[in-house]
């Protein structure tokens, strides 16, 4: 079997040959612009177009991340550009859940106990003692119930606040309150009244394209919390800047951005209130993941399904 590769990154070489060792029978090889020769899979990260047009007989895509957004940009912006019989496969978890939950509940634990403003105090130099918000009122609410956002709600409600949770299709968590239905319907605003720190793991398609936007600041507790570990796209810039101004949000923590890396006249790096980290909140782990991988090609090859399919048309 024949598999292309493409990470554009300094380590490739070092996934190669991981994925030489879990696939020993396969015929490995990095692309290169201009090679259109034939491959069964196609095992890539924000890979460029050439790579996946006018390429016939590929059986499947594996994406080295969760969102599939860069690839399902790419054929919404020329049709065609996925090849038509092939499927497009993403991580699913793969030692990401675990990284999300830690990178969650440390944002919680640092407003609930609000260590955020203890750090700005200490910036003046000042020495007071802050109420910590009351846990029983500090609901988080987890946008996106999938693989990443229902592991995270659990790990949150360990820490015993409430929480709740959103998605497309009903969801039944256990302890932990579930909304479902159409963004922006009537279940959706159910779900954000009386939220104190909203997590977003949607995503990214054109529905939930600038969610977090000032409707949705507003219908938040006042003085709420905003974490955003999905995707930069998610995010209305300028509303967010506004409801830190005017207190409607107190704090936001920010690991994903429309442009990367956040360029350095970014009003975000100036604002104090803003918490920035460079898309590192839940790295693809490498032995993970190609172990996933490898295991679903050897299915593929039997013939048999694999789970982590992404829906084309529905844009996850
Ligand atoms: P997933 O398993 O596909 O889950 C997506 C969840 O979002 C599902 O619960 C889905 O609802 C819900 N959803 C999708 N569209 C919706 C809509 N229009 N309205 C309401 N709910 C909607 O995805 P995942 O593996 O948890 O990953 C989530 C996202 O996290 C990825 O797409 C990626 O962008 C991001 N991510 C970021 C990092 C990072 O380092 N920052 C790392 C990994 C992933 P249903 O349950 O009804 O389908
Ligand atoms: C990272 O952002 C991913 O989608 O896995």
């Amino acid at each position: 079997m024949k598999i292309l590769f493409w990470l554009p990154q300094a380590d490739a070489s070092t996934w190669l040959h991981g994925l030489a060792r879990a696939l020993p029978g396969a015929e490995l090889r990095e692309w290169q612009p201009g090679d259109n020769a034939a491959a069964d899979y196609a095992v890539v990260w924000r890979p460029p177009r050439e790579l996946l047009s006018a390429r016939p007989g590929l059986r499947a895509i594996f994406n080295l991340g969760a969102g599939v957004d860069a690839i399902l940009a790419l054929e919404r912006e020329q049709p065609g550009t996925l090849p038509r019989d092939a499927l497009l496969v993403r991580l699913e978890d793969s030692g990401m859940a675990d990284q999300m939950c830690e990178y969650v509940q440390h944002a919680v634990l640092r407003y609930l106990r609000r260590f955020d403003d203890y750090a700005l105090a200490q910036a003046r130099g000042e020495w007071h003692v802050l109420a910590p918000h009351p846990r029983e009122t500090f609901t988080v609410g987890v946008l996106g119930l999938g693989v990443l956002g229902a592991q995270v709600a659990r790990s949150v409600a360990a820490l015993g606040v409430p929480v709740r949770g959103f998605s497309r299709s009903a969801r039944h968590l256990d302890g932990i309150a579930t909304w479902s239905g159409p963004l922006h319907g009537e279940q959706f605003y159910a779900f954000l009244d009386g939220v104190k720190l909203l997590v977003n793991l949607l995503p990214a398609t054109p529905d939930t394209e600038n969610i977090l936007d000032a409707r949705v600041f507003a219908r938040l507790e006042r003085g709420a919390y905003v974490v955003n570990v999905a995707r930069g796209t998610h995010l209305a810039e300028q509303d967010l800047l506004d409801a830190l101004a005017d207190g409607t949000l107190a704090a936001a923590t920010l690991d994903v951005f429309r442009e990367e890396p956040l360029p350095p006249d970014h009003l975000f790096w100036r604002e104090t209130r803003i918490t920035i980290t460079p898309h590192s909140s839940a790295l693809t782990l490498r032995d993970e993941a190609i172990s996933q991988i490898a295991d679903k090609i050897e299915a593929l090859a039997r013939g048999e399904t694999v789970s982590g399919v992404v829906h084309i048309e529905r844009g996850y």
